[in-house]
């Protein structure tokens, strides 16, 4: 498949626990039960869903996305449960550098067993061998320990922190700079 048309059928990818694939119109219900939580939304640029209907919202715009051919999240379901735990995958992608950064979140109860490290050794191993990066960043809000947690057992490197880079939940915030480069990347050659 050509780099460009990579994101044309977001491909589907397993892990020893996880499927990172397309998401469904049905998959509204499984994202409310996260997004809606304070907990999982503290340090997200994204509040609360307080409603359905955003996380209806949220689920038309990753199907748009996919329609549009435009990088887009992957849902992570959980094997075991056949259940979608949560959401992550690509948010921007500079093709002409080979730089794209990830996010993601996942429901409280699955926290701490390292999941999201899982899904995102995957997505980084997406990157560099179908979307031939050369850098994967990840940022996230300094207090977010699970978050940079998760970046540093992913091999990524803590690079600095870019003050005031976003503006979420009326202020603005400072955002920890992690990233891998292709020349450090050493699992799944
Ligand atoms: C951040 C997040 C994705 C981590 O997912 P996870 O599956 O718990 O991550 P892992 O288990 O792979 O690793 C996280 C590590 O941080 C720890 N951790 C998890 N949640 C934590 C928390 N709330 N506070 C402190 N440490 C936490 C875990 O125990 C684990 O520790 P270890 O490194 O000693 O094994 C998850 O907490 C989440 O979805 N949070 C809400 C959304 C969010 O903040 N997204 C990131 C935006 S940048």
């Amino acid at each position: 498949m050509q780099i460009e048309n990579v994101f044309s059928q977001l491909p589907q990818v397993a892990t020893d626990r996880l499927i990172l694939r397309r998401m469904r119109a049905s998959d509204v219900d499984d994202v409310y039960a996260y997004a809606c939580d304070p907990d999982v939304a503290r340090y997200t640029s994204w509040a609360p869903h307080t409603s359905p209907d955003e996380s209806r919202q949220f689920v038309r715009r990753v199907l748009d996305a996919y329609l549009e051919k435009r990088v887009a999240n992957w849902g992570l379901e959980l094997k075991s449960e056949r259940k979608l735990i949560g959401t992550g995958g690509f948010g921007s992608w500079d093709k002409e550098h080979g730089v794209a950064e990830i996010g993601y979140a996942m429901a409280k109860p699955y926290w701490a067993q390292g999941l999201m490290t899982e899904a995102v050794k995957a997505m980084i191993e997406f990157g560099f061998k179908r979307m031939a990066l050369n850098r994967v960043v990840i940022r996230m809000d300094p207090r977010n320990t699970g978050s940079w947690r998760v970046a540093e057992k992913c091999d990524c490197r803590f690079e600095g922190i870019s003050r005031q880079a976003i503006y979420a939940k009326g202020t603005f915030h400072d955002l920890m700079v992690w990233a891998i480069l292709r020349e450090d990347w050493s699992w799944g050659r």
